[in-house]
């Protein structure tokens, strides 16, 4: 047994980097973790993973429409999947690696092994107690399937099945046009995999700028992926070499069917809890299943605190990532701050779509009187040396004051893009400070400048 200023449970990005800035502030810490490596849902069997095997894919996209046109001619590469699954692995094994050495590094005990709040202030691991003065809880979230479908990891595959597939598949069914579905629809598409993306609303996207959404699907059709709009997958029946899904289209109500090799599904997540005993000893949960938490990520139970997919707001590893800061200036007495209206969403697809702050639905909805300014990347040329002229940024500000309200991008390095907008954002900045501001040329940030410039006199190249 023994004891601790604070123990976090679960080793993901909220944990581990709650873990870390704990102890560099002098926290006595243990992370506990029972997959056997740290880096979570997020660098075992989500991003990390997921951006090796769009990198590659992305690659082999190149050779086989690009490479021709740059003068690279031979033969378009082959590919062995064995030895992509290989690289693959060897990106997440070196990023786990490095969390343990960063572990290490600022004293972190790391407890192998599931945790269980027996009491407040104390945690078993595998049967040995420890005790702590604060508990953060920090398990993260699972795929949520839907009735009548059961996943079986082989044919019927969650995003860690896809991501482990021991061949590419012939046709792919994928059953929700979210983030998941698109990222890695996209992977085996590029692959050579025929695949159908099947999604309850009538676009994709959930939650995104509109105009945007319509844009990245147009783009996904015409690189060849399909899509069945405004259907509700009803059920799936598999054998051992594929399956048949059953859907019904939301407006006629026709049933119709589809088989596939393997079935995706991507319907989202929801907060892991199992055996975590937090309800045992008086835990509050929400009406959807989250831990609830207060301003200061504190549970109803004095000492207990929790952060990332467990909680409200979005599943992101950088929203976890955040609050794990935030929460271990609190517990260091400090104050912790998290601005959830600049937190960045992306989807890397090619486009890559890039989103912060409020949407242009959104700000028509609550009746804002906003500018929006927006610039091609056909009018970027560094864009269009690279064969990506596809897309735009779309910047939106306060009509009056000119203050940048929100910014969504679907072109080249646009997860890269954003964040010179969330800066602006964070001081407030309206679009004419970015405009003012001196962009290297050629680059495809001078698309975000230029969509600065559309807020006010006008843009230069479009
Ligand atoms: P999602 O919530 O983004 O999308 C799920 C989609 O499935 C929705 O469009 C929904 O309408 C659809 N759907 C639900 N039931 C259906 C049915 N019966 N038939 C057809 N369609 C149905 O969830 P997703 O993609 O599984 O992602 C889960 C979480 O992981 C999200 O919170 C996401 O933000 C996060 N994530 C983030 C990534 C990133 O930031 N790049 C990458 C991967 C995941």
């Amino acid at each position: 047994m023994a004891s601790y200023d604070v123990i976090i449970i679960g080793g993901g990005p909220g944990g581990y980097v709650c873990a870390i800035r704990c102890a560099q502030l002098g926290l006595k810490t243990a992370c506990i973790e029972g997959r056997g490596a740290l880096g979570g849902t997020c660098l075992n069997v989500g991003c990390i993973p997921s951006k090796a095997l769009l990198h590659a894919s992305h690659m082999l996209h190149e050779a086989e429409h690009n490479f021709t046109k740059m003068g690279l001619k031979g033969k378009s590469p082959s590919v062995d999947f064995k030895q992509m699954q290989e690289y693959k692995d060897g990106v997440v094994g070196q990023n786990t690696a490095g969390i343990e050495f960063l572990f290490k590094k600022n004293k972190v005990d790391y407890l192998r092994g599931w945790g269980k709040i027996t009491a407040p202030g104390q945690v078993s691991v595998d049967g040995e107690v420890h005790t702590a003065k604060n508990i953060v809880i920090a398990t993260g979230s699972e795929p949520s399937s839907l009735p009548g479908i059961e996943v079986d990891e082989k044919v019927v595959v969650t995003s860690t099945g896809a991501l482990s597939l021991p061949k590419v598949p012939k046709r792919m069914a994928v059953i929700g046009a979210g983030v998941i579905g698109l990222e890695l629809g996209s992977v085996y598409q590029r692959l050579g995999t025929e695949v159908t993306v099947i999604e309850f609303l009538d676009h994709i996207t959930p939650g995104m700028d509109s105009e945007i959404a319509k844009t990245l699907a147009r783009s996904l059709k015409k690189q060849g992926m399909k899509f069945v709009l405004g259907a509700a997958v009803q059920k799936v029946e598999a054998t051992k070499t594929k399956a048949k899904l059953t859907y019904e289209g939301r407006k006629k109500g026709n049933v119709e069917t589809l088989e596939a090799d393997v079935v995706l599904v991507a319907t989202g997540r929801k907060p892991f809890t199992d055996g975590l005993g937090f309800t045992d000893i008086g835990g509050q949960m929400t009406e959807r299943g989250q831990i609830a938490t207060d301003a200061n990520w504190q549970t109803n139970i004095p000492g207990i605190y929790a952060i990332g997919d467990v909680i409200t707001g979005p599943m992101l590893a950088h929203k976890a990532e955040d609050e794990g800061m935030a929460v271990a200036e609190v517990l260091k007495g400090r104050h912790g701050h998290v601005n959830y209206g600049i937190i960045p969403g992306v989807i890397y697809t090619a486009p890559e779509v890039a989103s912060v702050g409020k949407t242009e639905d959104q700000l028509k909805a609550e009746g804002i009187a906003y500018k929006a300014g927006k610039f091609p990347f056909m009018g970027n040329a560094r864009a269009k040396a690279m064969f990506m002229g596809e897309g735009f940024v779309k910047m939106l500000v306060d009509k009056e004051t000119d203050r940048i309200l929100g910014c969504h991008i679907i072109g080249p390095s646009a997860g890269e893009l954003i964040h010179e907008v969330c800066v602006a954002m964070e001081f407030g900045a309206s679009a004419q400070d970015i405009a003012l501001t001196c962009h290297a040329h050629p680059t495809c940030s001078e698309a975000v400048r230029e969509a600065a410039l559309a807020c006010g006199d006008g843009a230069i190249h479009a």
